[in-house]
């Protein structure tokens, strides 16, 4: 305290333009002499001292209320103190502690005010700076963000992280506010329109579907989307083209080779596929081309889909995006189709149905 004080009263004597003492005194630099003893009622914080607590936007209720001792004990009548208490246990003594849930951010059980300034600030809830910016200090994904190829923007938008993690506590996986699968449901519950473009509610894709995807069952969405921004199209873990022709490589299906083997497409062996005639693999027939080969979502939906096997009902073609029927029918050891594309045609495994 005295050292400040010296400096103080320097710095003040060399002084010499009315605007940067102005500027000092904003800043909440002593504009008086920091007096030697504390008098019982007489205010800290004033126009003259501690200036640059009453100039905050927010104050805090016991700084604006000039109960300074609630957090500063004086050792006696000196104009010196010492912390009330430390750490968590300062705001506990009015806040109460953190409520006990299974996951704790790690700087909120080590100290509050890492993200709170005590006496306030010009954000909400006195935080030192505003999300995102405050977890920028001490995370990077505000910049995978930035490079993503896609990318949730909203992370930067609105509520930003609060959006989906809490700040302090929580019941459920790195800070969710709800399981993983529900925090997504949560917007994307509901069509979303975003630059002209409308994003469909999975919910509905998924409710009361007649095939919903494996891993979606089991509420993992993860499994093949990222929560903040990916080096792939729509957030995606892994590669898979977007578009309805795709020359075949392996790698160009990443994602979904992920967990299914890529023989169903490579293989004429029963054991490759269901979606065969007898033996000819019908996947690899319309998926293997090494230029113009259909990428899997010509034929199946990545969530759910009214039909058996995840297929689709329509698919988007052409710029126009004509939703082109495909009208697939299930049999007991096959399938067939009338789609858009070609005559109908039939597959069964057993009897092989003739080509033409
Ligand atoms: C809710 C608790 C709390 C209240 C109320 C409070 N302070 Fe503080 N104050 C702190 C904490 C904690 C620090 C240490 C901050 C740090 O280390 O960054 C601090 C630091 C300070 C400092 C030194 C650093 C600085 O920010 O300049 C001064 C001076 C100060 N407080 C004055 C006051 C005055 C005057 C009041 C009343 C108007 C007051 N405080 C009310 C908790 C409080
Ligand atoms: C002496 C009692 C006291 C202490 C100690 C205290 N606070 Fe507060 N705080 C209050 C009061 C009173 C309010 C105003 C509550 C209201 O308006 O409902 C408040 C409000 C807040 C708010 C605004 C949000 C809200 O609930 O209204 C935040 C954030 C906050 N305090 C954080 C802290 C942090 C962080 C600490 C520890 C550094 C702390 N407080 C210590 C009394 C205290
Ligand atoms: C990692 C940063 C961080 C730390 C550390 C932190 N907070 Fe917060 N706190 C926040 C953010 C962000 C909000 C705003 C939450 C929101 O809007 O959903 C907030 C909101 C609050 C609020 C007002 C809303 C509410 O939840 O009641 C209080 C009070 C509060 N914090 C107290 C504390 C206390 C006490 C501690 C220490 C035990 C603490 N905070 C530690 C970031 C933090
Ligand atoms: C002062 C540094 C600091 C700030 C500021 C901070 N965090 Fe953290 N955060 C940490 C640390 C440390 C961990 C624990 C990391 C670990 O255990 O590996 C953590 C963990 C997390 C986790 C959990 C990771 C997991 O997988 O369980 C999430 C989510 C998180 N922070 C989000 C946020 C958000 C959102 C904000 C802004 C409101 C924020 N953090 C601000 C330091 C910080
Ligand atoms: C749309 C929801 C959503 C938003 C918005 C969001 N997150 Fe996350 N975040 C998640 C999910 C889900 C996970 C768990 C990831 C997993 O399961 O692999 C996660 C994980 C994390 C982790 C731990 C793993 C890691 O990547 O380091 C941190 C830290 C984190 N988020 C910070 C942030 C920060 C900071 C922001 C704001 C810039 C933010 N998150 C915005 C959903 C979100
Ligand atoms: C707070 C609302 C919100 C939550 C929660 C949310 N999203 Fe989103 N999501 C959006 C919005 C808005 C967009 C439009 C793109 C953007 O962020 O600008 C979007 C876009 C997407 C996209 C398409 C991206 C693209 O480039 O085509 C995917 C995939 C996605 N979200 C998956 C998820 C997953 C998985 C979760 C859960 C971890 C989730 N979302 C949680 C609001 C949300
Ligand atoms: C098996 C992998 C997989 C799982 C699991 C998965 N998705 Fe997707 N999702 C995809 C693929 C692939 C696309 C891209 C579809 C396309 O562009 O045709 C996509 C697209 C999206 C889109 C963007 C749709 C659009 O039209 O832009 C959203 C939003 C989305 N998924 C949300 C979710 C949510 C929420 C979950 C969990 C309930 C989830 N996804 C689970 C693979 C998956
Ligand atoms: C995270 C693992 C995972 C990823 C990634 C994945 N799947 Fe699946 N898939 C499964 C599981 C698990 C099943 C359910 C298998 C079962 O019911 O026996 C399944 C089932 C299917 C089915 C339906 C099978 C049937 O006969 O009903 C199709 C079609 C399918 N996946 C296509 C895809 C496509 C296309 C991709 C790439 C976009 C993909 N999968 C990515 C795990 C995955
Ligand atoms: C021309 C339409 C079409 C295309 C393109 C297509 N599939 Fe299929 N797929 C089907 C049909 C039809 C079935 C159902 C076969 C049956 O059980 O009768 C099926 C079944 C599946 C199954 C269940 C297991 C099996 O092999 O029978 C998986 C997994 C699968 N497809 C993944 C993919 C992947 C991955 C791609 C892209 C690399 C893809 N499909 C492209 C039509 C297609």
């Amino acid at each position: 305290m005295r050292t400040s004080r010296n400096r103080c009263r320097r710095l003040s004597e060399a002084l010499l333009s009315a605007a940067i003492l102005a500027a000092a005194v904003r800043a909440g630099a002593c504009a008086a002499e920091a007096p030697k003893e504390i008098k019982p009622d007489a205010p800290c914080a004033t126009s003259a001292c501690h200036a640059d607590i009453l100039q905050l936007k927010n104050i805090h209720a016991p700084a604006a209320s000039n109960e300074c001792t609630a957090c500063h004990n004086p050792k006696g009548n000196r104009h010196e103190f010492t912390p009330a208490a430390r750490g968590p246990d300062l705001c506990a003594s009015c806040h109460g502690p953190l409520d006990k849930k299974k996951v704790l951010h790690k700087p909120a059980g080590e100290d509050c005010i890492t993200c709170h300034n005590p006496h306030g600030s010009e954000n909400k809830d006195f935080l030192v700076s505003p999300v995102p910016d405050l977890c920028s200090n001490c995370h990077e994904v505000a910049k995978e963000i930035a490079k993503g190829k896609s990318s949730h923007s909203i992370a930067l938008e609105g509520k930003a992280c609060l959006a989906c993690h809490n700040a302090h506590t929580s019941d459920f996986e790195h800070l969710l506010p709800a399981k993983p699968m529900a925090t997504c449901l949560g917007c994307h519950g509901q069509p979303i329109v975003q630059k002209g473009r409308t994003i469909p509610s999975v919910k509905n894709e998924i409710t009361g579907a007649q095939s919903v995807h494996g891993p979606i069952r089991d509420e993992d969405c993860a499994s093949c989307h990222a929560p903040h921004a990916s080096a792939q199209i729509a957030l995606l873990t892994a590669a898979y083209p977007a578009t309805f022709y795709a020359p075949f490589a392996p790698e160009t299906y990443g994602l979904c080779f992920q967990c299914h083997d890529q023989s169903l497409a490579t293989d004429d062996t029963k054991a490759a596929t269901s979606f065969r005639n007898g033996t000819r693999n019908l996947h690899a027939l319309h998926v293997n081309d090494k230029v113009k080969g259909r990428t899997c979502l010509v034929c199946h939906a990545p969530h759910g889909a009214g039909l058996p096997h995840l297929i689709r009902g329509s698919v988007p073609f052409g710029p126009a995006g004509w939703p082109l029927p495909i009208r697939f029918q299930e049999t007991k050891s096959g399938g067939g189709c009338a789609p858009g594309c070609h005559l109908p045609k039939a597959y069964d495994r057993e009897k092989p149905v003739k080509e033409d």
